[in-house]
């Protein structure tokens, strides 16, 4: 199975979750370091402030990558290093961190992909309501105008939001990510204003000129009724409507779906604040689109539930994990077709626009062994399974022009802190010693081949 001429081969990592130093060089707070401060976020109490300390450890971070033959590698920018205010004054030091990043994968030819937002929103503009203010799209349009500026000679591939479903939802609904908000209607607006804001980001930048590639990140999720039943096949259709159509359509079509916006209306919550001239601007053009998936949605029709932290409890729908299920150390389960199917999806349904995988990975529950191995054969064969997925998709039309892995190194894993591994590489945090796994092996034999053995 050898993939196309080209194929980029990488890993995903972002800002708070490897970089530490939260507190180094003009750094401003960021709303994951208010709310994994806040006693309960976050499990046993840990904080980002530390994590892969990468911010101090670059150098041998770059030759890892290097060693593992990495074609390319995914990172992000924290907006609070950059504009400590989220708007205002410019924190050069902060411009210079990616500088040197950028310039050290150049150096390693290594293609470097910029996210601009990985969730890590300056607390100085949650102070004034967040992405459920329209004013904060607009900032981040400028801070997209000036990393841009900084950064767009040497970087090519610009990805404007990481996940704006994740974002919206677990942080402004169900409470479980920051900001912790907890009203479906703050989530909608914040769909909204997030969109924008990519919308206003991608005119900036286009304006500024460049040959480059721009584009956006969604978490895809197929949904399926758990049972033969039109009840779980209704409430599997709503819950498609707010995980994946509620941005594929806004995005590639210029209009909300009405279906899940109405249904909202019915209970209370608020239509997303759309202006004359926003759908346009969120439907510009991207030159590709980015893709993270991790598992299928199985729905059942849940009529008693009311808004928790559990996702869709808003819609009276419940997600289940099928018994049969392999499931990963996060519970989530393993299912590479569904990887094909939202690949198909998008192609039938959507756009034919290159395709690029921006995450996919599982979490194991590694430890390191006698001889100082880690040996993570379920990582293996969950790449191998998810990557013959995808050769079939490409097969089948689909445009699919690279592919980073989640994630290079273990690390903090948002509300569950450092309990959940996805690395191929091993962290021990107390002496952040790295220790590549047997996929990271693994892996490098697959870009040096790439792709697999038949
Ligand atoms: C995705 C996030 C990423 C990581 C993985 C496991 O939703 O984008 O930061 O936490 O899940």
């Amino acid at each position: 199975m050898r993939f196309p001429e080209g194929f980029l081969w990488g890993t995903a990592t972002a800002s708070y979750q490897v970089e530490g130093a939260v507190n180094e060089d003009g750094r401003g707070a960021s709303i994951w370091d208010t709310f994994s401060h806040r006693p309960g976020k976050v499990y046993r109490g840990e904080t980002g402030d530390i994590a892969c300390d990468q911010y101090h450890r670059l150098e041998e971070d770059l030759d890892l990558m290097a060693d593992l033959g990495l074609k390319a590698y995914r990172f992000s920018v924290a907006w609070p290093r950059v504009q400590p205010e989220g708007g205002g004054p410019i924190n050069q030091k902060g411009l210079d961190f990616y500088r040197r990043l950028v310039d050290g994968l150049r150096e390693r030819s290594i293609e470097p992909m910029l996210t601009l937002y990985h969730w890590d929103l300056p607390q100085a503009l949650e102070d004034r309501g967040g992405w459920t203010n329209r004013e904060t799209s607009e900032r981040f349009a400028e801070y997209a105008g000036i990393v841009y500026e900084a950064l767009s000679d040497t970087v090519t591939f610009w990805i404007t939001l990481n996940e704006p479903w994740v974002a919206s939802w677990m942080g402004h609904a169900y409470g479980v990510h920051a900001p912790g908000r907890k009203d479906p209607s703050e989530a909608l607006a914040a769909t909204h204003h997030l969109l924008l804001g990519h919308g206003l980001a991608l005119e900036t930048m286009r304006s500024a000129g460049g040959d480059n590639q721009l584009g956006v990140t969604l978490n895809l999720h197929p949904a399926r009724p758990a049972r033969d039943r039109d009840a779980d096949e209704e409430a599997a259709r709503r819950v498609d409507g707010q995980a994946n159509r509620l941005y594929l359509d806004p995005l590639f079509r210029g209009e909300y779906p009405e279906d899940i916006v109405s249904y909202y209306r019915e209970h209370g919550v608020d239509r997303p604040p759309v202006r004359d001239g926003d759908l346009e601007r969120i439907s510009g053009s991207v030159d590709f689109l980015g893709v993270n998936y991790y598992f299928r949605h199985h729905i059942r029709d849940a009529p008693d539930e009311t808004l928790s932290q559990v996702p869709f409890s808003d819609l009276a729908a419940r997600p289940i994990v099928p018994h049969a299920a392999e499931k990963t150390a996060m519970g989530w389960p393993v299912e590479p077709d569904g990887l094909a199917e939202v690949l198909l999806r998008i192609k039938e349904e959507y756009t034919d626009i290159p395709i690029y995988v921006t995450e996919n990975g599982r979490a194991v529950y590694d430890y390191v062994d006698p001889e100082g191995n880690v040996n993570d054969e379920e990582r293996v064969s969950y790449f191998d399974s998810h990557f013959r997925a995808v050769f079939e998709a490409m097969e089948r039309g689909v445009d699919l022009r690279g592919y980073m892995v989640w994630s290079l190194l273990d690390n903090f894993e948002w509300a569950e802190g450092y309990s959940k591994r996805f690395g191929i590489v091993f962290v021990d945090y107390p002496t952040q010693r790295r220790i590549p796994k047997t996929s990271a092996r693994w892996y490098a034999g697959v870009i040096s081949r790439n792709g697999l053995e038949d």
